[in-house]
C-alpha cells in the first residue's frame, strides 16, 4: 500500500463514506478530513436527507479528525450549472448532467481543502464501474497531479451492503439504519439520478416510488398554468416579472414544475466505462430552462451561429458527461458560448400542463424576426422576384450534374 499520511474524503454522510473514514485510517494509518458539499442535496424531497450538524457529527463519530461542510450552491449554478444551460448541452438527447456537472466541483474543493490542510491525498467513496470516479479523478489530476487518489471501493473486500452494515456494525460506526430503499439516488438543485434495484430491468416501467420531487402527469393539476421567464445574456433572472436569486429560481421551477410532472427521463445511457445502465432523472428546473433558453436563442441568434451551437452541444454535453470538465476543449467551447450570449436577453412564455411543457411565446429587445419579411400579409417587403436567381445559382451544381449523368 501506499504511503499516505492525510487524506480528505468527499464525504456524503451515507453508508459507504461513512465506513470508508475508518478503513482509511486502519488501512493508511493516516489522518482523515472529511468534506461535504452542498449542492442543494440537503432540501429537496426532504426524506431521509441530512442536516449539516448531523454529517459532521457523524464522519467525527466514525473518526474523521476534521470535517468540512461548504455551501456550494450559488458556485455550482453560477459556475457549472448555467454555462451548461447556455450551451443547450443534453447527453445522448436525454440527460441533463445534474450528477455529472456536481462532480467537478466537489472534486475542485476537495483538492483545495488538500492544500489547505497539506494533505497528500484525496478520496472518494465511489464504486468502480461508474461514471463519477471518472470525473471525480479527471478533476484531481488536472488540478493537481502531485496528489494520490485513494478509491476503497475498488479496493476493499467488501462486496455487499449487508457486509458493510456488519463492518459499521463491529467498529461502531453510526449509519442510519431504518429501511433501505432499492434505489441508488444522486440529488442536487439541478436534477435527481435513480438507478438500481426494480429500475436494472429496462423493459420495466418505473415503479412510482422511484421519483423524488414529481408528480406523475395523471396526477397533475387538471388546468394549465403559464410561467414567462426571462433571459439576461442567456441567464435567467425573472420570473413572471419577479426577479429571483439563481439558486430560488431553479427550486421554483423545481417546485411548479415538479407539481405538474415536468421533467422525468427514463434513460438507458453509455456509461463511459463502456456499459450500459438504465437510470431514470427528475429535472423540472432544468427541463423548464432548457426549453425557454434555446427558444430565445432561436429568436436571437443568426442562423449560422445558431446551427454552430447545436452542432457542438452535443460534444460539450459528451465532455461533461465523460468528465473533462477541465479539459481545453471543453472551455475553449466555454468561450465561444459565453459570446454567443450578449445578447439572449428577452422573455418565454411557457405553459405546463399534466406533464407536458410547451413554449407560447417569445420576444426580445434583439430579436431578429423581421415581420415586414416573414409575413404574407399586404406590408410584405421580402423581395421575391429575387429568389428566382437565387435559387438558380443553389441549384446550378445540382444542374450540371444532372446532365453529366444524362450523357454518360
Ligand atoms: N448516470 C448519471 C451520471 O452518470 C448519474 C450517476 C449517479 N447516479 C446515482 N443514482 N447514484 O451522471
Amino acid at each position: 500500500m501506499e504511503k499516505v499520511s492525510k487524506v480528505v474524503l468527499a464525504y456524503s454522510g451515507g453508508l459507504d463514506t461513512s465506513i470508508i473514514i475508518h478503513w482509511l485510517r486502519q488501512n493508511y494509518d493516516c489522518q482523515v478530513v472529511a468534506f461535504a458539499a452542498d449542492v442543494g442535496q440537503f432540501e429537496l424531497a426532504g426524506r431521509d436527507v441530512h442536516t449539516v450538524s448531523d454529517l459532521k457529527r457523524k464522519a467525527v463519530a466514525a473518526g474523521a479528525s476534521k470535517v468540512y461542510v461548504q455551501d456550494l450552491k450559488i458556485e455550482f449554478v453560477r459556475d457549472y450549472v448555467f454555462p451548461t444551460l447556455q450551451a443547450n448541452a443534453i447527453y445522448e438527447g436525454k440527460y441533463l448532467l445534474s450528477a455529472a456537472l456536481s462532480r467537478p466541483l466537489i472534486a475542485k474543493k476537495l483538492v483545495e481543502i488538500a492544500k489547505r490542510e497539506k494533505a497528500d491525498a484525496v478520496a472518494h467513496g465511489c464504486t468502480g464501474k461508474g461514471n463519477d470516479q471518472v470525473r471525480f479523478e479527471l478533476t484531481f489530476k488536472a488540478l493537481n497531479p502531485e496528489l494520490k487518489i485513494l478509491a476503497p471501493l475498488r479496493e476493499w473486500e467488501m462486496v455487499s451492503r449487508q457486509e458493510e452494515i456488519e463492518y459499521a456494525k463491529r467498529y461502531k460506526i453510526p449509519v442510519s439504519t431504518g429501511k433501505e430503499k432499492p434505489y441508488s439516488i444522486d440529488r442536487n438543485l439541478w436534477g435527481v439520478c435513480v438507478e438500481c434495484g426494480p429500475l436494472e430491468d429496462p423493459w420495466k416501467e418505473p415503479p412510482e416510488d422511484a421519483y423524488q420531487i414529481t408528480t406523475p402527469a395523471e396526477k397533475a393539476p387538471s388546468k394549465p398554468v403559464y410561467l414567462d421567464i426571462y433571459f439576461r445574456q442567456g441567464i435567467p433572472t425573472r420570473i413572471d416579472g419577479k426577479s429571483l436569486s439563481p439558486v430560488e429560481l431553479i427550486k421554483k421551477l423545481n417546485r411548479i414544475g415538479g407539481a405538474y410532472g415536468i421533467g422525468r427521463v427514463d434513460l438507458v445511457e453509455n456509461r463511459v466505462v463502456g456499459i450500459k445502465s438504465r437510470e431514470i432523472y427528475e429535472a423540472p428546473a432544468a427541463t423548464i430552462l432548457y426549453l425557454a433558453h434555446r427558444e430565445l436563442e432561436s429568436l436571437i441568434l443568426d442562423r449560422d451561429t445558431f446551427h454552430y451551437k447545436e452542432l457542438i452541444a452535443p460534444r460539450y454535453a459528451e465532455l461533461v458527461y465523460c468528465g473533462l470538465w477541465e479539459s481545453q476543449l471543453k472551455k475553449t467551447i466555454d468561450a465561444f458560448v459565453y459570446a454567443t450570449q450578449k445578447k439572449v436577453t428577452g422573455t418565454v412564455r411557457v405553459k405546463l400542463y399534466k406533464g407536458n411543457l410547451w413554449v407560447a411565446g417569445r420576444k426580445s429587445p434583439y430579436s431578429l424576426y423581421e415581420k415586414s419579411l416573414a409575413t404574407y400579409g399586404a406590408e410584405d417587403k421580402f423581395d421575391r422576384t429575387s429568389a428566382q436567381g437565387f435559387i438558380d445559382l443553389l441549384g446550378l451544381p445540382l444542374e450540371v450534374k444532372a446532365l453529366m449523368d444524362k450523357k454518360e
